[in-house]
């Protein structure tokens, strides 16, 4: 029998660090996604430097996006630890902001967390040594953690399995923060993030973080990664910073 879903089409950007001169740069913008998308995932670095005036202006502009937002916040966004009144007014202004939760949006599920670092594959930084370094590493797990369980409360309760999208800040596998710097690899994303995806069988994770990144790359198990950060689908040519997938 012909499958006759209707795809859904899930434009994503990410790092578009919003600053408060911004008014009325980005209005043309989500125009366009409105019209081209029906949803809208926002990767993370909403904000320029974690301003509950900035992510003000942010909500301003997106009152010209007409389809559903989805997103999680970025290390930016935590800044000026005004990060509960960022997602506040965001929040008011009808954006679905994801902390280790999910959401069903058109039969499409959406899972998020802002993840943090950790390094990857073999180089992963070890649970091992001073304190301070079992911190970082356990914030890197528990973020993994968080995700997974979120993806699990997308499969139960569900009669048909629904389609799995993971939003994130970080990235989740290396191939995407290719570009950037190698010394820094480990502040940029943490392959305990890519653990979920693979077992919760996502049909592709979003993520941002890495400015100087790679667009594409896959997770051990083949699942599809996209760095949407604004300023590597800049270079890649698109003139209006926005990935479009279809699921
Ligand atoms: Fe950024
Ligand atoms: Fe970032």
């Amino acid at each position: 029998m012909a499958n006759t879903r209707k795809k859904t089409r899930v434009a994503a950007m990410g790092d578009i660090h919003v600053r408060v001169s911004d008014r009325g740069k980005w209005r043309e913008c989500f125009q366009a996604v409105s019209e081209q998308a029906d949803i809208l995932l926002l990767c993370g670095d909403l904000t320029d430097t974690g301003q509950e005036t900035e992510a003000q202006v942010l909500a301003e502009e997106l009152s010209a996006c007409s389809i559903p937002v989805v997103g999680v916040l970025g290390n930016h966004d935590y800044e000026r630890d005004q990060q509960e009144a960022i997602v506040e007014v965001l929040v008011k202004n009808h954006m679905h902001l994801l902390d280790g939760e999910s959401i069903i949006i058109h039969g499409v599920g959406f899972a998020g967390v802002k993840g943090f670092g950790g390094g990857f594959d073999r180089y992963m930084m070890p649970m091992f040594g001073e304190t301070m370094n079992k911190q970082f590493v356990q914030e890197s797990v528990n973020e993994a953690l968080r995700l997974d369980q979120a993806l699990v409360r997308l499969e139960s309760g569900e009669e048909t399995e629904i389609k799995k999208i993971a939003v994130l800040h970080y990235a989740p596998i290396k191939e995407t923060v290719v570009g950037e710097p190698e010394e820094i690899f480990p502040f940029l994303g943490s392959s305990h993030l890519a653990e979920p995806l693979n077992r919760r069988q996502v049909t592709a994770a979003f993520h941002g973080h890495a400015h100087m990144g790679t667009l594409q790359g896959k997770t051990s198990e083949g699942i599809p990664v996209f760095n949407v950060a604004k300023a590597i689908l800049k270079k890649a040519g698109y003139h209006l910073p926005f990935f479009i997938y279809e699921v």
